[in-house]
């Protein structure tokens, strides 16, 4: 499902999304557990929103009625916080979700899909983020779903380092797997279709680069499987293990942490087959995890404490074109006004045109810069009666 709802070509969502859907900003966040918008705009452009994606992404409409979560305002904050802090991830705490965010944010900013809303938004919810995981060391000691499938796979066999290991993939995930049974000293055999990609990988990750189409035949002489691709079918098929397990007497441990699945479902069917998905793995993790609730309540504590900072910072945001645009006008009709004043007077002498251009300046901050102000802070707290006030006041016109 995650995979229908994938952005292919980033570049061209962005540029979709910016032109039809009518947000003014937007990032695109996808990792193998989520595929995230997050739009600065009008809600009301919700359907235009929907109706962009499923064209960029080949979808029918429909494929949003079950499948699409939409959170506005605070709540989009706070799950953007959580996020960054590791509290919505699969593995709670994990590290690598704040790289992505990162990079995400990175790339839209390059794009220049990304604007001073989303921009502070990130900016504020990575702080928080690194804060979080700084206080909290909820990051440490966390376990990844390779470490947790190695040691799923180490408590259900006895003595794995006398096993027969294979490892098909050479991706993100399957370095995770090769770095938990590398720190264990276990030997390991990898694959991945290109055998110079085994082999960089084995270069660097571990384990002994095999023939993709050697492994593939030869289930039967592998003891434990770990499979982490992203094959759009099934690598391991129940007709090749069935083969393979009636030439062999002992049984064979699966481990398939690929979303989708690679490994057929009905391959656990088999005698002597004992098989775990990632959604059994992860399952794992998060009762681990459960014995760490301490660190993840500090952790939504802090969050708690950022929000309603996050939240002033947003809506201040709101007010600072009007303000600006107040600034603006008024020093433009200044320097008209001082222009004129100075040509009357036939005034030439440099000092005193720069005592009179300094008097003018002063004169208007000191009226403007408090009432700005109470409009910044009117607007941090949510006062929106305010700002439409102000905005009929000074006939300011709001870009849509
Ligand atoms: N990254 C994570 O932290 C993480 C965590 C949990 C689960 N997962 C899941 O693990 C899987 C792999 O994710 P990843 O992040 O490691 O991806 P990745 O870094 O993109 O690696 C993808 C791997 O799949 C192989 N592959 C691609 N197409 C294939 C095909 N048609 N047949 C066989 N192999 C193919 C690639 O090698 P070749 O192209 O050389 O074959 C490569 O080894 C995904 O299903 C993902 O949902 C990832």
């Amino acid at each position: 499902m995650l995979e229908r709802f994938t952005f292919h070509d980033i570049d061209s969502a962005y540029d979709s999304f910016l032109r039809h859907s009518g947000l003014r900003e937007c990032v695109l966040l996808q990792t193998c557990n989520r595929v995230e918008l997050f739009g600065f705009g009008n809600r009301d452009d919700l359907e235009k929103i929907k109706k962009t994606w499923a064209s960029v992404s080949g979808l029918e409409e429909n494929a949003f009625k079950e499948n699409l979560e939409v959170s506005e305002g605070t709540e989009a904050y706070q799950h953007l916080l959580k996020l960054t802090s590791g509290l919505d991830s699969l593995v709670v705490g994990e590290e690598q979700i704040l790289g992505q965010i990162k990079e995400s944010m990175n790339a839209a900013r390059q794009l220049k899909a990304s604007g001073s809303a989303l921009n502070t938004l990130f900016e504020k919810a990575i702080r928080v983020g690194t804060r979080v995981r700084q206080a909290t060391g909820i990051s440490k000691g966390s376990i990844s779903i390779g470490s947790m499938a190695v040691k799923l796979a180490e408590e259900n066999i006895d003595d794995l380092k006398s096993k027969r290991i294979l490892l098909i993939g050479t991706g993100e995930a399957a370095s995770l797997v090769a770095k938990s049974l590398k720190k264990r000293g276990i030997d390991f055999g990898v694959t991945s279709r290109t055998f110079e990609r085994s082999k960089s990988f084995a270069d660097t990750a571990g384990g002994n680069p095999v023939k993709f189409e050697k492994a593939i035949a030869n289930f039967k002489l592998v003891d434990v499987l770990f499979v982490a691709t992203v094959a759009p079918y099934f690598l391991v098929t129940y007709d090749r293990v069935k083969e393979a397990m009636e030439s062999r007497k002992n049984g064979m441990m699966i481990m398939d942490l690929s979303n989708p699945r690679t490994v057929d479902e009905k391959v656990s069917t088999i005698k002597k087959i004992k098989m775990m998905n990632l959604d059994q793995i992860a399952e794992m993790v998060d009762k681990n995890m459960r014995t760490r609730m301490g660190v993840v309540s500090s952790a939504e504590k802090i969050i708690n404490e950022e929000l309603p900072v996050m939240e002033a910072a947003m809506k201040r945001l709101e007010v600072e074109p009007i303000v600006k645009n107040v600034f603006k006008e008024i020093d433009q009709a200044r320097v008209k006004e001082l222009k004129k004043a100075l040509q009357m007077l036939g005034e030439k002498d440099e000092q005193k045109i720069r005592i009179i251009d300094q008097l003018t300046q002063a004169i208007v901050e000191d009226i403007i810069s408090v009432p700005m102000n109470n409009l910044r802070r009117a607007s941090e707290q949510g006062d929106s009666e305010i700002l439409k006030t102000v905005t009929k006041l000074f006939d300011y016109k709001t870009k849509e």
